[in-house]
């Protein structure tokens, strides 16, 4: 009987703050967008190529919040929702989450406060179906992609990155590391907020090559539709490059 109630009550909750979003963005598109115009960037590139790193680092200096849509799904699965459910078996074997699903999530994150005024999207859209949903949607709400940066690295720089890779395993910093190029102070331990890093379950050889096949067959389509678009601007960051160039490079793209 508790259990039941609990279920109600959790769905009561879900149902209020889904009212309240849909409600909240309604005003704000109408009210607000006029003063302060949305702003929706996209940081395309294969898994490894440092989409997340930017984003986080970009965030502030251009005034639009991350969105990692595998960082949504593995939040999902953590919690063990119905959505987590449906994603869980994809994570793990590297293949996309079906463009239904992906488009849903996307949809809900981007109506919440959040994101009201626009979205920095790392690892969003990764076929040309989530592409042409996602301009749909823009345009519904009288908005558009600004400009779309391609990180075009190497795949043997790109396992090596990937390998080495620790992630801070709180989910509200989940800040990088890596064991060659940035390690955390204490080993194991995140120097922002002093929680354990971990390994990905998806950073073994395995699932990385599954990965970047992944990207090959279905992503990398992308950058023609984006260049037809006239927004793509593509980078081939070289090994001895400083992650603090790279940043600078795309920054000055996105920002025009
Ligand atoms: P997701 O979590 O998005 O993984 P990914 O795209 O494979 O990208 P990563 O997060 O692994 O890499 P990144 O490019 O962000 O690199 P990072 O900055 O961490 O997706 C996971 C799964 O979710 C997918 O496999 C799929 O199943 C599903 N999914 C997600 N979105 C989906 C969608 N739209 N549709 C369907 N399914 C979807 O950097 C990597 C490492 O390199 C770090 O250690 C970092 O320190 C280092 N590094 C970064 N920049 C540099 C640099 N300049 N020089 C040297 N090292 C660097």
């Amino acid at each position: 009987m508790n259990t039941m109630l609990l279920g109600a009550w959790k769905t009561a909750l879900r149902f209020c703050g889904t009212v309240f979003n849909e409600v909240g963005f309604y005003l704000v598109r109408k009210l607000l967008w006029r003063f302060r115009r949305p702003r929706y960037f996209i940081l395309l590139g294969p898994p490894g190529s440092g989409k997340g790193t930017l984003a986080r680092q970009l965030a502030p200096a251009l005034q639009v919040p991350p969105m990692s849509t595998g960082d949504v799904f593995r939040r999902e699965k953590a919690a063990n929702t119905n959505f987590g459910k449906q994603v869980t078996a994809h994570l793990a074997d590297g293949t996309l989450v079906p463009d239904s699903l992906t488009l849903a999530i996307v949809r809900r994150e981007l109506i919440s406060p959040r994101f009201w005024f626009g979205a920095m999207e790392d690892g969003f859209p990764r076929t040309i179906e989530q592409a042409i949903a996602f301009d749909l949607l823009l345009a519904r709400w009288g908005a558009s992609v600004e400009r779309v940066v391609l990180l075009d690295v190497d795949d043997d720089a790109l396992v090596d990155r990937l390998s080495n890779r620790r992630t801070c395993t709180n989910k509200a910093c989940g800040r990088t590391y890596n064991l060659k190029y940035e390690r955390s102070v204490e080993a194991g331990i995140c120097d922002a907020c002093g929680a354990a890093t971990a390994q990905r379950d998806d950073d073994v050889p395995e699932v990385i090559s599954a990965r970047l096949r992944t990207y090959r067959v279905e992503t990398k389509p992308l950058c023609n539709y984006y260049q037809d678009r006239k927004v793509l601007a593509s980078f081939k960051p070289t090994g001895d490059m400083t992650a603090q160039e790279v940043f600078v490079l795309v920054k000055t793209a996105l920002q025009g």
